[in-house]
């Protein structure tokens, strides 16, 4: 849903003849009690060209309560609701980058934690210095941090700066404030469908996949929320981590990780098996052997289902535990054959050779799950 309203002055409508100087990109969940008070601060900072855009996720009066503002504030603003919050904070901006027209588009929080008469400044450092990326550091001389709430969310913020930093150094040399959620970029040194957004982190995305020519940081001071409450959680947390191992290993190669990490987590509830089956039951060790595989198989299935294919789970539940099971037990049958013929015929160490095996048979299950049970 996306509604324009017509008026002039401040984010008048400008398709067409001349692009604005500046878009500024708002998102918002839930923010309905900080929209007056961020557009009159913005109305009252911004050149009267500038294209005012919010993208919403909010399952509250957030949309109403911005087109009422607008209305009061006699400014046009553009509002996209998302059906779907895909991507979250990082895909709404995505978004609105997409859409935005101007030169230069500002991203800022709706909760005037970044304070909106810095947006003109930001773009007017990114224009003195012909750079591609302004970023608004906390980290700088003159900026502080202030509004982070407390002494946990200080140590998160600093830590995740820290690991960032260990991972991307090349790309984040002379940044201080990776994670900052306020920046301006030059619209033309930008490619939007190149992003991959997840989270909060959307600077990092943007710095990491796009490797703008020329950053300069601008210093401002964090503030406290105006009203209601931040949106970050712990799941937010382990996105991010999701995010920077995106960002550095690439989806695939994650996924085939996370695969193998599962694999090995399987031998424990295998092992397990094997012994109370032995040891309490007094079933042969070959019986339950197999047997101590199916539950291994149940395992790495519930795991790999739940957490490595989520996102690809088209087939119905019983497909995937059918196939699985049947890639599960292949093993049995092809493995010790290969072993027979690596350590028989070509002379392998039966050490070595299992441990091919292994690699082999992980692969071509990883291979087969990839491509034929978890399909796209
Ligand atoms: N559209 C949309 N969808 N907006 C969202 C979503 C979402 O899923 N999640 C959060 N937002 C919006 C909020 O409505 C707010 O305008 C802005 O994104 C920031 O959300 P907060 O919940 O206030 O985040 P924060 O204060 O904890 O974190 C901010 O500061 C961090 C630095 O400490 C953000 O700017 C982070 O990006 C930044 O790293
Ligand atoms: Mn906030």
């Amino acid at each position: 849903m996306t509604a324009v309203a017509q008026r002039e002055g401040v984010g008048a409508p400008t398709t067409g003849v001349h692009p604005p100087h500046i878009s500024v990109v708002v998102p918002t969940y839930n923010e309905r009690d900080n929209i007056d008070e961020l557009l009159a601060r913005l109305v009252a900072a911004v050149p009267a060209e500038t294209e005012l855009i919010f993208v919403d996720d909010s399952s509250d009066d957030t949309v109403e309560a911005i087109h009422a503002a607008a209305e009061r504030l006699d400014v046009a603003v553009t509002v996209h609701h998302r059906p779907e919050a895909v991507g979250g904070l990082g895909g709404a901006v995505v978004e609105g980058l997409r859409r935005a027209q101007g030169t230069w588009v500002v991203v800022m929080d709706a909760d005037l934690q970044h304070p909106p008469d810095l947006v003109p400044q930001l773009v007017a450092a990114g224009d003195d210095a012909d750079a591609d990326l302004v970023v608004a550091s906390r980290y700088v001389d003159g900026g502080n941090r202030d509004g982070l709430a407390n002494a946990y969310r200080r140590v998160v913020s600093q830590g995740s700066t820290l690991l960032a930093k260990s991972m991307f150094g090349r790309t984040l040399a002379g940044v201080t404030d990776p994670m900052s959620g306020f920046f301006a970029v030059r619209a033309t040194s930008l490619d939007a469908a190149t992003l991959r957004p997840l989270g909060y982190k959307i600077l990092l995305e943007l710095m990491v996949r796009t490797k703008p020519r020329r950053i300069v940081e601008v210093p401002f001071a964090f503030g406290s929320r105006f009203a209601g409450e931040s949106k970050s959680s712990l799941k937010e947390g382990l996105r991010f981590l999701r995010h920077l191992a995106i960002l550095r290993l690439g989806k695939s190669q994650l996924r085939m990780l996370g695969y193998a990490a599962v694999g090995v987590s399987g031998v424990l509830p295998n092992l397990v098996t094997l012994q109370v089956l032995t040891a309490v039951f007094g079933v042969h060790y070959l019986t339950a052997a197999v047997i101590a595989n199916q539950v291994a198989i149940g395992w790495n299935f519930v795991l790999t289902d739940k957490l490595i294919f989520r996102s690809r789970r088209q087939r119905s539940l019983l497909a995937r535990l059918g196939q699985f099971a049947v890639l599960g037990n292949v093993d049995l049958v092809a493995r010790i054959p290969l072993l027979a013929l690596l350590v028989g015929e070509l002379g392998l160490g039966y050490l070595s050779g299992t441990a091919v095996t292994l690699l082999v048979m992980f692969a071509i299950r990883f291979f087969v799950l990839d491509r034929l049970v978890y399909v796209r």
